[in-house]
């Protein structure tokens, strides 16, 4: 298949860095993974056979380290308002020694591209003793959690050779949507019509993602001014806010520039005293239900000092012109799907900071691909 081909390969194939090339992967990355999970012609949902109900799970926690945590995030606000399952979430170094209190029988999503991250191993032991049912979302499936798991829900990422994570985490996120809608259909709380939507939404991303690439030169101006940035701020809001996250933490590890994101609401209540024309604030602003409320929050660093970069769509354009020193303007997509879209222009502008910033792309310094200790 073609994953085999495009993403499978370990070469550079003619790309400067293997994250170059990794990024370019995202739409066949997107498209394989779901080809997988998704019949073609039915549409029908075709997850592996789960040996408990997940109609009956009373809650679901979720856990990862770096950017498997945000896919985790993300996944938070999905299954929480599709499916109305209860969803603890927390880095995996930190939930082991937490101690929550757990009813037997939940849902413990496992979220990692290596399957082999000490701490996020450490705590599918520890939810497994606790009596949870454990379902790692892996792309290294033959690995200590994919053997120590209940299931393996596989992505179809090829192999990740850049330190920094970048199609793992799309290929996350397609995965954790089509969970999302198999555990509402299985809790009746997505109607057919709706989960039609969801899935068709999906299945149309692989193009919609293709596209992004036709946006580079608009990224690569955005990137020409952050790189000129000791410090940036990431806003966003909702399934939004864990892409500001990702965001910032790819900038942080490739260009060494100190960035951090904030849900746009809180800006307000301390990062704000920070704006002044030196440090740009990065947006990810679809136009869906809370694009009006992240304008004002846009608006209020924009009163102070502060260059608005800002990634949105058509309609979100029209109310950003005059106000954003840079836009990437983005295909329409169903605001389910937007946090997976949106994902890529925002790694595409870590990457395009650190060739500018001359940095080591694929080995940056003190990280590793895999990190086999707690
Ligand atoms: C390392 C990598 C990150 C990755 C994290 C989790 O810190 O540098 O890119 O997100 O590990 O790795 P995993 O393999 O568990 O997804």
């Amino acid at each position: 298949q073609t994953v085999a081909l495009i993403a499978g390969t370990v070469g550079k194939d003619g790309y400067r860095h293997y994250m170059e090339k990794e990024l370019h992967e995202h739409p066949v990355v997107i498209g394989q993974t779901l080809q997988r999970i998704i019949d073609p012609v039915t549409r029908a949902i075709n997850l592996p056979e789960f040996p408990f109900d997940v109609a009956d799970v009373p809650r679901a926690i979720v856990t990862a380290c770096g950017s498997a945590f945000y896919a985790g995030l993300v996944a938070r606000y999905w299954l929480e308002a599709e499916a109305r399952l209860p969803v603890d979430i927390d880095v995996a170094s930190e939930l082991r020694y937490r101690d929550p209190p757990l009813v037997p029988g939940g849902l413990a999503l496992m979220i990692s591209q290596s399957g082999e991250t000490a701490d996020t191993l450490a705590a599918l032991r520890a939810l497994r003793q606790r009596g949870q049912h454990i379902v790692s979302i892996l792309n290294v499936e033959a690995s200590t959690m994919g053997r120590e798991s209940d299931v393996v829900l596989g992505m179809v990422a090829g192999p990740e050779i850049s330190v920094a994570s970048t199609k793992a985490f799309t290929a996350q996120l397609s995965v954790l949507a089509v969970l999302t809608i198999a555990i509402g259909q299985a809790r009746k709380t997505i109607t057919e019509k709706r989960a039609g939507d969801m899935l068709a939404a999906l299945l149309d991303l692989p193009s919609r993602a293709a596209e992004v690439f036709s946006r580079l030169s608009d990224i690569q101006s955005m990137a020409a001014s952050v790189a000129e940035a000791r410090d940036v701020l990431y806003l966003g809001r909702g399934v939004c806010f864990p892409v500001a996250l990702e965001g910032a933490l790819k900038l942080k590890e490739i260009s060494y520039i100190h960035a951090e994101a904030y849900a746009a609401g809180e800006m307000k209540h301390g990062p704000i005293s920070l704006i002044d024309r030196d440090v740009p604030i990065v947006v990810i602003a679809p136009s869906t239900i809370l694009f009006d409320k992240t304008l004002s929050n846009i608006q209020e660093a924009k009163a102070r000092g502060g260059r608005i970069m800002a990634f949105t769509d058509e309609k979100g354009a029209q109310r950003l012109s005059g106000i954003a020193e840079h836009m990437v303007i983005l295909p329409d997509v169903d605001p389910f799907v937007a946090p997976i879209l949106y994902t890529i222009p925002v790694q595409i502008l870590a990457y395009e900071v650190a060739l500018r910033r001359g940095t080591d792309v694929d080995q940056p310094r003190n990280l590793a691909k895999s990190v086999t200790v707690e």
